[in-house]
């Protein structure tokens, strides 16, 4: 059986041995180190388990130029011969994405491809939703031209912070309880308080969600400052009012503990 699976320092000698054997773009240690060091989420192997050898990997990185969007790129990528169309090279390529997404918001993953590289060309348009952006004539030292290709990350980044927000909800709920836990996703329309008895609902009246949300603990001076700083100062606001509340809740629960 083969799993795929983060690659570790201890991976990389074998990364360059798999480099060698499959492709003619090769790089020295230190470019794997560099990719291994600078973004260790990103790169991952295929390993045999049965005999302990990496039979394919992924090697990638984040591009660093602040005038574009955040954005990784496969370096390289290889599946040895004896462990091809089993589905490897997509699942390498779809947990790197994956890891972009998640540790650096990326919006979008590039690579480079020979044009003659029917094989990859297939796997990157066909399967993984790759785009060509443009052809880079004479890219590679043998004088091919390179397609310049893209994959778009921006829904895969939308659902995964989705599941980011519906997880912090369901630990705030877990460890502070229904309310609490509404005060957190203070946009949230979902969640509605439980209409609660005459006396109750008068005491309780200052832990609603609305009354923490809403600016209404500011004082005339303040909302004369904000009206004039714009919105984000307001927002700053909100969110030091809900993190004071927060905090008086779980002096609560400390309280009864
Ligand atoms: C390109 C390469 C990484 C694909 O690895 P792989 O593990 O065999 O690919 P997968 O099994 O994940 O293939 C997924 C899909 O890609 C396409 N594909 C893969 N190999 C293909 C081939 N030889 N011919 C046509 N389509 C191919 C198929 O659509 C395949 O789906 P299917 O098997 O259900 O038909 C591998 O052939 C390789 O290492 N080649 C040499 C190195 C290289 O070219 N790297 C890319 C440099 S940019």
């Amino acid at each position: 059986m083969v799993t795929v699976r983060l690659a570790k320092p201890a991976d990389l000698l074998n990364m360059q041995h798999c480099n060698l054997l499959c492709l003619p773009e090769n790089y020295q240690m230190k470019y794997y180190f560099y990719h291994g060091l600078s973004w260790p989420q990103m790169s991952f192997v295929a390993e045999d388990e049965h005999s302990g050898k990496i039979v394919g990997y992924v090697l990638a990185k984040m591009e660093e130029d602040p005038d574009d969007l955040p954005h990784g790129h496969i370096t390289s990528l290889a599946v040895k011969r004896s462990h091809r169309r089993a589905g490897l090279a997509r699942k390498l390529m779809d947990q790197s994405a994956r890891a972009m997404v998640e540790s650096f918001s990326a919006r979008y993953v590039s690579l480079h491809v020979r044009v003659s590289n029917r094989a990859a060309l297939s796997l990157y348009r066909d399967n993984l939703g790759f785009q060509i952006s443009e052809v880079e004539s004479r890219y590679y030292g043998d004088g091919e031209d390179a397609y310049a290709m893209r994959r778009d990350l921006t829904t895969l980044l939308a659902s995964c912070e989705e599941t980011e927000k519906k997880l912090e909800q369901e630990f705030a709920k877990l460890t502070l309880g229904k309310e609490d836990a509404a005060i957190v996703d203070n946009k949230s329309e979902s969640y509605k308080p439980e209409v609660q008895k005459s006396e109750d609902a008068v005491e309780n009246t200052a832990d609603k969600p609305e009354d923490i949300s809403s600016p209404v603990n500011l004082t005339s001076k303040d909302r004369t400052e904000n009206d004039d700083i714009e919105g984000s100062k307001s927002d700053e606001n909100s969110k030091i009012i809900c993190e004071q509340n927060l905090d008086s809740h779980v002096n609560k629960v400390d309280d009864i503990d």
